[in-house]
């Protein structure tokens, strides 16, 4: 490469290489150290530095092979002057040379880097703008089978109950047994076919919830009347306990679901002969809050098989559940956790849970206290951040 760091059919001008005050700076510091004039000349002959060793002989300035300019020097050891002006001028040049490189070095590096991040930023956006496409066609295509298949299921099960009723002629008791488990599969498949819609209608429209003022504890303990059977005949104890009034605004509806999904989940991980006990208390909105009067709490306790630290967080996503080997033992979607920490964040509520893997978990579902007023009106929920909001703040 040629001294000035440019390419070869450029003419190298001292001048454009070394800023003049420095060149000027240089011959100065010359004169005064061996008191003789010295200047430098370009090579077009222009004077570049010094004064008056004008009239002097001039003598060329070369730099790695290459003539620059020239140098003149008058008065006493004016040999000697003008071989040092030489070497000074030498490396004068060689820093301005290496910091014109380095400064054409950090702009090429710097051009390089930005284009590879507009490039890379411009690849991001496209994924994010398809992964947002594909999130949308999955939750329409979700909502349109989830009802493409609910319709002929609920006329299956419409027609096996009129069979079962002997609205078609006499049932035998063999058949009576297979009809009830038509309908106990179906019946299941609804609930399923129903999680599924739910959770992807949690994606795609706004939530509408109904506001209506009720008794956590009442509806409580009528979900643990429905599933005491059930449990029962797995030798599993429920315990029911209030304490406290117990009122908040809610749905009813979504409410139930949410007691439902924590019942059933504390019953189904919990081993034969196991306990559960289900508290309506007075308590905090969040975990960590100071103030436990703020808000109702749901307390589900099981004896069950725990969950570890890592898979906590996941339990509340869609379709996923601990050890999916446990999925034929116990069923299950993987939707109800999800569906309830909705539910219950529509309502301004938090969802959490204590739990180790073989020491049970405690579930805690909790809501806005009120006093208790009749209210009934119906409200839209646009997302779970912007219901806490709506809700009074959400959880602080
Ligand atoms: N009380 C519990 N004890 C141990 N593990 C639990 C408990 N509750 C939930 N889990 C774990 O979290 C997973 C997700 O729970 P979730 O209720 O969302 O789904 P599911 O019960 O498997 O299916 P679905 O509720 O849709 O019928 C469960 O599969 C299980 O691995
Ligand atoms: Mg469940």
């Amino acid at each position: 490469m040629s001294p000035s760091g440019l390419a070869l059919d450029e003419t190298i001008e001292l001048a454009r290489l070394v800023p003049p005050e420095e060149l000027e700076e240089l011959i100065d510091s010359l004169r005064r150290a061996l008191g003789c004039d010295v200047a430098v000349f370009s090579l077009a002959g222009d004077r570049l530095a010094g004064a008056h060793a004008a009239g002097a002989a001039r003598q060329p300035f070369v730099y790695e092979g290459e003539r620059l300019g020239h140098i003149a020097a008058a008065g006493p050891h004016a040999d000697a002057a003008a071989a040092l002006a030489c070497d000074a001028l030498a490396l004068v040049v060689h820093h301005a040379q290496a910091r014109a490189l380095g400064a054409s070095t950090a702009e090429a590096a710097m051009r390089l880097s930005f284009a590879e991040l507009t490039e890379h930023n411009e690849r991001l956006q496209r994924a994010v703008a398809r992964l947002e496409e594909l999130d949308r066609l999955k939750s329409n295509f979700l909502a349109t089978m989830s009802h493409e298949l609910r319709t002929p299921l609920t006329s299956v099960i419409g027609y096996a109950e009129m069979m079962s009723e002997g609205l078609a002629g006499p049932v035998s008791s063999e058949q009576r047994e297979y009809l009830g488990t038509i309908l106990g599969k179906a019946d299941q498949l609804l609930g399923l076919i129903t999680s599924v819609l739910e959770v992807s209608s949690l994606e795609s429209a706004p939530q509408v919830l109904d506001r209506a003022s009720l008794s956590l504890a009442d509806l409580v303990a009528n979900e643990v009347a429905t599933y005491a059977p059930q449990a029962g005949k797995r030798g599993i104890t429920i315990e029911l306990g209030t304490h406290g009034d117990s009122y908040v605004v809610g749905d009813r509806k979504k409410l139930r679901q949410v007691v439902s999904s924590l019942l059933s989940n504390a019953i189904k991980f919990t081993p034969d002969r196991g306990r559960v006990s289900v508290a309506v208390q007075l308590g905090a909105l969040a975990p960590g809050d100071l103030d436990t009067t703020r808000a109702v709490q749901l307390v589900v306790i099981d004896s069950g098989i725990g969950i570890s630290r890592d898979q906590v967080a996941k339990i509340f996503e869609p379709f996923f559940q601990v050890d999916s080997s446990s999925t034929r033992a116990f069923g299950g979607t993987g939707l109800g956790l999800t569906l309830a920490k909705a539910y219950v964040e529509a309502h301004g509520g938090r969802i959490w849970v204590d739990t180790a893997p073989g020491q049970g978990s405690t579930f805690h579902a909790s809501f806005p206290h009120v006093e208790r007023v009749e209210v009934t009106q119906r409200v839209e929920v646009a997302s779970d951040a912007s219901a806490a909001a709506q809700d009074g703040g959400g959880p602080r």
